[in-house]
């Protein structure tokens, strides 16, 4: 099934698409369960649930999974992707952080970790709807060219781009971890229904490759393709180099 493919005006447009997508699912299911990614991409989308849920939209009820987590950085390291999710959006809303899974960077074993990330989701009847962003080398979650798309959640070494464009974040580059706990392609693929949310020019060679290239791990985006119920929701920018085609 081609990847659907929605063109917003400005990136709040996207956060406005994209949150309320999400919104509507949790009206029709409040005990959604939700996969949800880090980055800055998605930030302006959980800002907006955020008002929505102060605004009387409850999440009381909401399951969340996370992607990916830096090894090593445990939850309260202000670069972890736990410590982001409470930040950008958790803390803000009623969801119950009992209800939200982000993999354990420090967990003991890592195989033991991966294996109980994918039985909870599996317990918890897998995920409806997966928000994702797009790596500038084509990586979904941390799963980086080369993945395969039967790859399930495991401990990963990030190439050196990834590590390079997340040093932004860091003090220094040598900050960056080198590896990642990250759900698999054949893990996010599950998900009943998967979003992607991808803004600004830098996205728009990786994007069109991924909607519109034989899908290939060379671009792991690009075994999107293989779903039936996927769409990348973006803005002009990112949108310049996908063939109208394309467009729904
Ligand atoms: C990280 C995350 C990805 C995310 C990507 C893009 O590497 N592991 O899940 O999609 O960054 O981030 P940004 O939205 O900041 O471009």
């Amino acid at each position: 099934m081609p990847i659907q493919v929605k063109i917003c005006d400005t990136p709040d447009d996207v956060a406005r698409a994209a949150a309320s997508e999400i919104a509507g699912l949790v009206r029709q299911k409040p005990d959604a369960v939700l996969g949800l990614a880090t980055g800055s991409t998605p930030v302006k989308t959980y800002a907006e649930l955020v008002r929505m849920n102060q605004e009387g939209l409850s999440f009381s009820r909401l399951t969340t999974f996370n992607l990916d987590e830096y090894w090593g950085l445990d939850g309260t390291h202000p670069q972890s992707y736990r410590f982001f999710m409470n930040h950008a959006f958790f803390a803000g809303t009623d969801i119950q952080l009992w209800n939200t899974h982000v993999p354990n960077g420090t967990a003991v074993d890592a195989d033991l970790e991966c294996e109980a990330f994918e039985t909870r989701i599996r317990a918890c009847g897998g995920v409806d709807l997966w928000l994702l962003g797009i790596g500038r080398n084509g990586h979904i979650a941390f799963n980086e060219p080369g993945s395969a798309p039967d790859s399930r959640t495991r401990l990963v070494d990030l190439t050196k781009s990834t590590i390079a464009a997340n040093s932004r974040f860091f003090e220094r580059v040598d900050d960056v971890p080198k590896q990642a706990l990250t759900a698999g392609i054949a893990t996010i693929c599950e998900a009943k229904r998967i979003i992607l949310l991808a803004t600004g020019k830098d996205k728009a060679r990786v994007v069109a490759r991924a909607v519109q290239g034989v899908p290939h791990s060379s671009c792991p985006a690009s075994f999107l393709q293989t779903h039936s119920d996927c769409t990348f929701i973006l803005d002009r920018e990112a949108a310049s180099e996908v063939s109208a085609a394309f467009n729904s």
